[in-house]
């Protein structure tokens, strides 16, 4: 399915954005890789999507049909994931994919192709801004990498807002200032050398500039962004040549959201945006930890570092909906892990660690958690769980059990629940 391609009539701002990703659509992508793997990450993991926007209660089951927009489609890595996701597991959706940029649809659309998955999905060219309300109302939008480049985000984030259904939410990603250090260094050098304003010219001197920087140059001394090193042309050009680009800190985010009449669920990993995650020292989580979500995850912030991201799933703020809980009725399931390499590595060690842009966590698991991981399979209840251990341990002592394991690997994203089926 395809709409008519018409240029769209956007303001100076946007005309920039557009012709930079018809120069270098991002991220760089060959259709013919689709043959090999499938990019898979957040936000838009559906199993993620569910957990946290819906309440471990899947929109889609029971042959019901939902709508998912994802808005600054791009090249398609977030497209072709929930196409995918959907076919595999047999759901019925329309997907709507809108970006500004010609030759990022063209690649999209290749990559829909050579899996043969356009029959669910329809393209279209232009401004989410603008067009989200026309193709709408949606289950669940997924916008990422994209709100930072419009010249109002505020007004782009309405537009997503007022294009949900009332239980629907929303996955997305902007850029996050502190991890992000010197990237806006190499813009402002840029501008005080009166850079071309697009293209290959810019490019090169981009290039140039950043070979002749120093080994004290920020930039140089962040390791937490590589795109320049790793994404081609186009990550060079997507990460420090932009021209409508902003970071935001945490409060911002916050701001953000609930301006534009929204409630922020969770931010992706849960770990990496709580104190206790950077620091033991009674004396200071004594005052870290008895504050709302919102300081806990700013501070957070503050200690990490190098978080160069901001990824989180948002629902209307009037709507109470909240992850589930781990109760005897909950099904627990992995997501990104082998769970029986994990059940054995925890009854060796003790302790699971996990890598963040650098930062290596280590926590402790309790002793009944690798008995309880060579169990998990995705269908059992956490009381069927416990029913197949012999002896078994005393009911309360092992939920106790059950709910620190999860709370561990749930807040590193490794683990999530849904309700029994
Ligand atoms: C950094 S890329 C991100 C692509 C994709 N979301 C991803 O994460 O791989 C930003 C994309 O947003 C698109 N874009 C920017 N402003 C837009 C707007 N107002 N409407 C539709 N697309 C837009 C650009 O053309 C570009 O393809």
């Amino acid at each position: 399915m395809s709409e008519t391609r018409k240029k769209p009539d956007e303001p100076k701002a946007s005309d920039k954005t557009r012709a930079q990703y018809e120069t270098f659509p991002y991220p760089a992508r060959d259709p013919k890789d689709e043959d090999q793997r499938l990019v898979v990450g957040s936000p838009g993991n559906w199993d993620e999507v569910v957990h946290f926007i819906f309440g471990g209660h899947d929109p889609s089951a029971n042959d019901k049909k939902i709508k998912i927009l994802v808005a600054g489609g791009g090249t398609g890595d977030a497209l072709v994931m929930l196409a995918q996701q959907a076919r595999d597991r047999k759901a019925k959706v329309e997907i709507v994919y809108i970006d500004l940029s010609e030759s990022s649809r063209e690649i999209a659309e290749a990559r829909i192709k050579r899996r043969n998955l356009e029959k669910n999905v329809k393209f279209v060219t232009g401004s989410f801004v603008d067009l989200a309300g026309k193709y709408g109302p949606f289950d669940y939008i997924d916008c990422c990498g994209v709100l930072h480049h419009l010249p109002d985000p505020d007004a782009g984030l309405k537009a997503l807002a007022d294009a949900l259904k009332p239980k629907g939410g929303m996955g997305l990603m902007v850029y996050g200032e502190l991890g992000r250090i010197g990237v806006y260094h190499m813009q402002e050098m840029m501008d005080r050398l009166s850079a071309e304003t697009g293209g290959r010219k810019r490019l090169n001197l981009g290039k140039a500039l950043f070979d002749s920087l120093p080994g004290t140059n920020w930039l140089k001394r962040n390791p937490f962004v590589n795109d320049h090193i790793q994404g081609g042309d186009s990550g060079f050009y997507d990460l420090l040549l932009h021209q409508q680009d902003r970071a935001y800190r945490v409060d911002e985010v916050f701001d953000f959201v609930e301006k534009a009449g929204l409630r922020l669920q969770q931010f992706i990993e849960p770990m990496r945006y709580d104190p206790t995650t950077y620091c033991s020292r009674h004396d200071v989580l004594d005052k870290a930890v008895h504050v709302p979500f919102r300081k806990r995850a700013a501070l957070a912030e503050l200690m990490a570092g190098n978080i160069t991201k901001h990824l989180f799933y948002v629902v209307k703020s009037e709507n109470k909906v909240k992850p589930p809980v781990p109760d005897r009725n909950a099904v627990p399931f992995f997501v990104r892990i082998d769970g029986a390499a994990l059940a054995r590595s925890v009854a060796k060690t003790g302790h699971i660690k996990i890598n963040f842009t650098g930062l290596s966590v280590t926590r402790s698991l309790p002793p009944a958690s690798p008995g309880i991981l060579t169990r998990i399979n995705g269908k059992r209840t956490v009381g069927q769980i416990y029913e197949m251990f012999d002896p078994r341990p005393d009911k309360y002592e092992f939920d106790a059990q059950f709910a620190v394991m999860y709370s561990v690997l749930n807040a590193a994203n490794l683990m999530y629940l849904h309700p029994e089926r």
